[in-house]
């Protein structure tokens, strides 16, 4: 387990389309840009596997300060390892890994966010230890249509 260098950028665009269906590169160098190279030592976290020396999984993290009218805590918010690689304990060393960064940090509690149907990454979280939390997530459809930005000028 080691923090991403812009050489793993390959490996984790390709690792990212084989989970997901979606080749997003352009995603993945803005993710490398804040998490990668603008990362703080303490704050944010882009760290990947290796297996002979080719990237097998990554895992994302933030310490996010009084947001959610919560203390500061460390979230995860991507995680993938290879489906060759998996069930071999990569992604609970690479959330040990995470974890343990979080902790030099000051930070005592983890949270993540995960879709409801999800059930191998759910499973995945419980194994670690992870329980539903108190917060809810709440979404809805902005109005398409007229822009009603205080910015816009309308046109005369
Ligand atoms: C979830 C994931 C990270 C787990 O990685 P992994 O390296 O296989 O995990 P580990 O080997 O450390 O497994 C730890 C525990 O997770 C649970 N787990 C892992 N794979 C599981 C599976 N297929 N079914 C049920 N539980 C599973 C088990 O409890 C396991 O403990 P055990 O080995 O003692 O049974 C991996 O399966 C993955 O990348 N999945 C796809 C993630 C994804 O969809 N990402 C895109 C959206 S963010």
């Amino acid at each position: 387990m080691r923090s991403v260098r812009r050489a793993d950028l390959d490996a984790v665009v390709a690792l990212d389309a084989a989970v997901t269906g979606l080749e997003k590169r352009a995603y993945w160098q803005r993710v490398y840009r804040r998490y990668g190279v603008a990362g703080t030592a303490e704050q944010r976290h882009f760290l990947v596997a290796l297996a002979g020396g080719r990237v097998v999984g990554f895992m994302i993290g933030e310490v996010r300060d009084w947001e959610f009218g919560s203390p500061p805590c460390g979230w995860v918010f991507a995680l993938d390892v290879h489906p060759q690689a998996r069930q071999a304990g990569i992604g609970t060393q690479l959330l040990a890994a995470l974890s343990e960064r979080f902790r030099q940090a000051g930070v005592t509690k983890l949270r993540t966010l995960l879709a409801r149907d999800n059930t191998l990454i759910l499973s995945f979280f419980r194994s670690q230890g992870m329980m539903a939390g108190p917060l809810i997530p709440l979404e809805m459809d902005l109005p398409q249509g007229v822009a009603h930005s205080a910015a816009v000028e309308p046109t005369r």
